[in-house]
């Protein structure tokens, strides 16, 4: 396939998450930048994240940013929460490309719609403290209360969203946020947009849900626009990678891909530790 070196507005977008959540941005993605070509990989064999130390999602991320910048991307979204709350400042030090990430985008919504704020998140991203500091950052009369959910998201690769037993792991994970009346609850982690019928059901109608992926893309697209990298070029088919399954990735996206994509194999290059200086945090 022609993919042009020299034209550097040509070039993927590189976007990446531990498994099919990252496919809420990419869907934002196709909806807001539909001439851009995009690069997905999904660390499957690794997941979730959610539960991991800083040290490992660090590298892991560091892993995946050296090989997307031997793919020649021009631009990354970090399509995973968890990965922008624990590695997003050292990646930025380390990788000379612009470097997107959900949860500043998604704080600055979040206060657009209320002031009482429940954020669901792994629990790194909820431990990590990223949601209350961005929102505060942001909106210094906000309140906010956050939830770390392990359970999601393996519920999710698993693709139990309609189980009964995801219901009762839901009423239990909103209820203390229900309890402190919030009127504003924010998708903290990629994969729980995956869950929004059963959270809807929960949830009382006057609670406003946020998205960070509908934000963190038209922070991507204003970025381009500032750059000079928007493609005006008809884009090129989404490359699919993982670190697990491709059968099992191609299987699970088809629900919300629409298609069953094809899905190729990598193997990230773990030789070298990472450069970054980790601060012990766990
Ligand atoms: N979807 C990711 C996030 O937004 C990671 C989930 C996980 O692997 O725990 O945090």
């Amino acid at each position: 396939m022609f993919e042009a070196k020299e034209e550097p507005t040509r070039h993927r977008i590189g976007v990446f998450d531990s498994g099919v959540g990252g496919l809420t941005v990419l869907r934002e993605l196709y909806r807001q930048l539909p001439n851009e070509s995009i690069l997905y990989f999904a660390d499957t064999a690794r997941l979730p994240y959610g539960t991991r130390s800083s040290r490992e999602i660090v590298q892991f991320c560091f892993e995946i940013l050296s090989w997307m910048v031997q793919q020649d991307v021009k631009m990354v979204v970090l399509a995973c929460n968890t990965s922008d709350a624990l590695a997003l400042d050292a990646l930025r030090r380390e990788f000379n490309l612009p470097i997107l990430g959900l949860i500043l985008p998604g704080a600055r919504a979040a206060v657009q719609q209320g002031r009482r704020i429940g954020v669901i998140a792994t629990p790194a991203t909820a431990a990590s403290n990223a949601y209350r500091r961005a929102i505060l950052e942001v909106e210094a009369t906000a309140q906010v209360w956050q939830v770390g959910c392990p359970e999601f998201v393996p519920l999710v690769e698993q693709n139990r969203v309609y189980d009964p037993y995801t219901a009762e792991v839901a009423q239990q994970y909103l209820a203390p946020l229900l309890q402190q009346r919030i009127d504003t609850l924010v998708y903290g982690c990629t994969h729980y947009p995956h869950l929004s019928p059963i959270l809807r059901e929960i949830l009382p109608p006057h609670v406003k849900l946020v998205d960070p992926a509908e934000h963190v893309v038209s922070a991507a697209a204003q970025e381009l626009d500032l750059i000079g990298l928007k493609n005006t070029w008809s884009p090129l088919p989404t490359r699919f990678c993982v670190s697990g399954s491709p059968q099992q990735f191609a299987k699970l996206s088809l629900q919300w891909l629409g298609c069953t994509p094809s899905v190729e194999k990598i193997q990230l290059s773990t030789a070298s530790p990472s450069p970054i200086p980790l601060e012990p945090v766990d």
